[in-house]
């Protein structure tokens, strides 16, 4: 990239929700046909978090975006652009996000959500730094955000188990950078979509059709076949974009499906598995908010530090994919 002065979205805090019920493993076997060791070997995943009842995505979107303004020394008056990714929001409309902007009491301003499952977002930082890059938002707020307990037919063991509630988010503002790879910021991006694979993930109800919300259906095997490719040529997509080489990647903060998918990936990029974050046993797949919580808590204990190059990538429904790469 040449350089010169020009605008960059540039992170400048970070905050991630878990809510408070654990269900591990163990719990689980109760109630569906499976054991831990399946689900570890498998997946890599050792627990989730549920939603109370009464408790929204909204509700986990206002506890994660809270900490992140805290982090970034901004309060809920700053705000003037709040992008919401999601794939179970509170209500078929208003957006999640404009039901997060009341409840944290943000001034009037720019608030919808992002809908491309667990590659959501990825988008939103994309569409976010639309905003911000062109001066159009001083203070924007990317929240993933998701309840996928809501989604899950509990009599299909191979995706029930898969999946858990939580949200994790960044506050975005605009710094000046000489438009060289050192900027601090939003490098470059690479998004992908491949609607003919829709049958590999989905959920089978929607306002339109069954006038249902629908339960996630998915051919795992397939679906696994398709991540491990496809992220990698994404990374390798994003990377180009923003003029890094994967190799001057500090950490890889991955969207959490499958710790196999990980690895996978990160085998085919010729990456260390010890430069990719993992937080899949902890919380398992949590859809748009699984990359925010995975680099809140790589932040919080201090792998992730400012100035770092960090790559976010993911694969959801749609086919949907993409990859990110962050100076942090
Ligand atoms: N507990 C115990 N046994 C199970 C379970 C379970 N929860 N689920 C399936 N099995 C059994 C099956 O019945 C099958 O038994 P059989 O051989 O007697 O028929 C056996 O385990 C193997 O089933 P497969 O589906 O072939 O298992 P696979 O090795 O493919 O693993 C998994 C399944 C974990 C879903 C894997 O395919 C996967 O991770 N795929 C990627 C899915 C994913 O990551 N999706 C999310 C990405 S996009 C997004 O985040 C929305």
């Amino acid at each position: 990239m040449t350089s010169g002065s020009i605008l960059r979205s540039v992170v400048t805090g970070v905050g991630g929700y878990l809510p408070e019920k654990v269900v591990t493993n163990a719990d689980l076997e109760k109630i569906v046909d499976t054991n831990d060791a399946w689900i570890v070997e498998r997946t890599g995943i050792r627990r989730r978090h549920w939603a109370e009842e009464g408790q929204f995505t909204s509700d986990l979107a206002v506890e994660a975006a809270g900490k992140a303004l805290a982090a970034a020394g901004r309060s809920a008056a700053d705000v003037d652009l709040i992008i919401v990714a999601t794939t179970t929001p509170d209500l078929t409309f208003p957006a999640t996000a404009a039901i997060v902007q009341r409840k944290l009491g943000c001034p009037i301003g720019v608030a919808f959500d992002v809908q491309a499952v667990c590659s959501g977002f990825v988008y939103a930082l994309s569409v976010a730094d639309g905003f911000v890059a062109r001066g159009m938002s001083k203070c924007a707020l990317v929240i993933g955000a998701e309840t996928m307990s809501r989604l899950m037919d509990w009599t299909d063991r191979g995706t029930c188990v898969l999946f858990g509630d939580g949200a994790g988010a960044v506050v975005l503002e605009p710094a000046a950078g000489q438009g060289t790879t050192a900027d601090r910021g939003l490098l470059g991006f690479a998004l992908r979509a491949d609607g003919t694979k829709q049958d590999l993930l989905y959920v089978d109800g929607g306002p339109s059709s069954t006038g249902t919300v629908g339960k996630l259906r998915m051919q795992g095997n397939h679906v696994f076949k398709h991540a491990v490719i496809n992220i990698a040529e994404a990374v390798e997509g994003a990377a180009a974009a923003a003029g890094v080489a994967v190799a001057d990647v500090d950490w890889f903060i991955p969207h959490q499906a499958n710790q196999r998918i990980l690895a996978g990936v990160a085998h085919r990029l010729g990456v260390s598995e010890d430069k990719v974050v993992s937080t899949i046993a902890e919380h398992a797949n949590t859809s748009a908010a699984s990359i925010p919580l995975a680099l809140a808590k790589a932040v919080e204990d201090g792998r992730v530090r400012p100035g770092q190059l960090l790559l976010m990538e993911a694969m959801g429904g749609g086919l949907t994919w993409g990859a990110c790469v962050l100076r942090f």
